[in-house]
């Protein structure tokens, strides 16, 4: 046998199986009603926790609120699971100060969340001018509550794919200086720029990425025509950016954490004249992580930036039990019926190169 063909027989197999802690999602928005029934069951079979947006019609911004649709979330929760649905606040330029802080001792919410009035979906009550809302930053630097925000300027002269990067120098830097203690999410952070911030200013600031942007950038959203299914908000950015996000998810670096933003649309919402902002990736969430830390060649990072970034963040703790991946062919539905019409779901009918196999919960190992 010649050495070219020894060679060619030393092949590395591909791993073909993963397990690790249960990861949580630190950012999703499961709806209300008939919506979080069916959407719900695909976030708890692949997460232990996750952090709830609060963007409701009407958003959820008083402490009795988030309880009540808390108690929705576990009333809809899939028997025998034992997922935790985490809350965060609405904020509004009339939040109530002492109602913030109230909801954070007992443990009703985890975070604020900043939604620039007018920036995303659901987001007319949101903040018009951070001045007003001065106190409760202050309040909540001093209690130590963490502050998610919605990157994004809205002023309507800004071209949309600078807004997260204008907001970022205008906004959130200042915001920063001004509040000196305060911690601070950078939800779904799409640019180059925004990771820069998160690593020049962590670990006080730490950012979450969606599946969606690691394989998207700005030209997917026209790929073949317009992609109302690839729109959400912040918009998918240049393919440099895309690239940073890919490189910073996989660094296993404290300061970047997984948070899916699935946010499910009605199909008739999606493709209509004015096309609703969100991603339905709830479904296939994982597997996307997987398939680009494999791609990256990073899956031993997977499980820094799945499990241990968040809880170590928020300061709570890593969750028992494990989950495992693995190699497959699945194809996950390309829709969710719901009522008379259905969500899309990101990477539906798409062969995935990794699947879920099997969750050990502590109850049921
Ligand atoms: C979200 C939604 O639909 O609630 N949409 C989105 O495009 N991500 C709101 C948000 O997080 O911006
Ligand atoms: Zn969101």
């Amino acid at each position: 046998m010649s050495p070219e063909s020894i060679f060619g027989q030393l092949e590395i197999p591909a791993i073909r199986s993963l397990t690790m802690r249960r990861p949580d999602d630190w950012h999703v928005h499961l709806r209300d009603g008939d919506m979080m029934k069916a959407i719900l069951p695909f976030t708890t079979a692949q997460f232990a926790r996750a952090i709830v947006m609060p963007n409701l019609m009407p958003p959820i911004v008083t402490t009795a609120a988030a309880e009540a649709y808390r108690e929705r979330i576990l009333m809809a929760r899939p028997a025998g699971l034992d997922f935790q649905p985490l809350m965060t606040c609405y904020l509004t330029d009339a939040t109530l100060l002492d109602d913030v802080e109230d909801g954070f001792r007992r443990e009703i919410w985890v975070a604020c969340k900043l939604y620039p009035a007018g920036a995303t979906t659901n987001a007319a009550h949101g903040v018009t001018d951070l001045a007003r809302i001065a106190p409760v930053l202050e309040r909540m630097e001093r209690i130590g509550m963490p502050l998610l925000v919605h990157g994004e300027v809205t002023d309507p002269d800004i071209d949309i794919f600078d807004r997260e990067s204008v907001f970022i120098d205008k906004v959130l830097i200042p915001l920063m200086r001004r509040h000196p203690g305060l911690k601070i999410v950078l939800e779904h952070v799409t640019t180059e720029e925004g990771i820069a911030a998160v690593r020049e200013n962590a670990p006080r600031l730490a950012a979450t990425i969606t599946p969606h942007h690691l394989l998207l950038n700005r030209t997917s959203l026209f790929q073949g025509g317009l992609r109302p299914h690839y729109y959400c908000l912040p918009v998918a950015k240049r393919e440099r950016h895309r690239q940073a996000l890919r490189k910073a998810a996989t660094s296993g670096d404290a300061c970047f954490f997984l948070g899916t933003d699935s946010a499910p649309h009605l199909r008739e919402a999606k493709q209509a004249e004015c096309c609703s902002a969100g991603i339905f990736c709830g479904a296939t969430a994982l597997q996307t992580y997987a398939q680009v830390f494999e791609e990256e060649d990073a899956l031993d990072q997977l499980e820094a930036f799945a499990t241990v970034n968040g809880p170590q963040f928020y300061g709570l703790p890593l969750n028992a039990g494990t989950i495992t991946l693995e190699r497959s062919d699945d194809v996950v539905d390309c829709a969710i019926e719901i009522g008379g019409s259905d969500v899309v779901t990101f990477r539906g009918g798409e062969r995935l190169a990794w699947s879920i196999k099997e969750v050990a919960r502590p109850d049921n190992t």
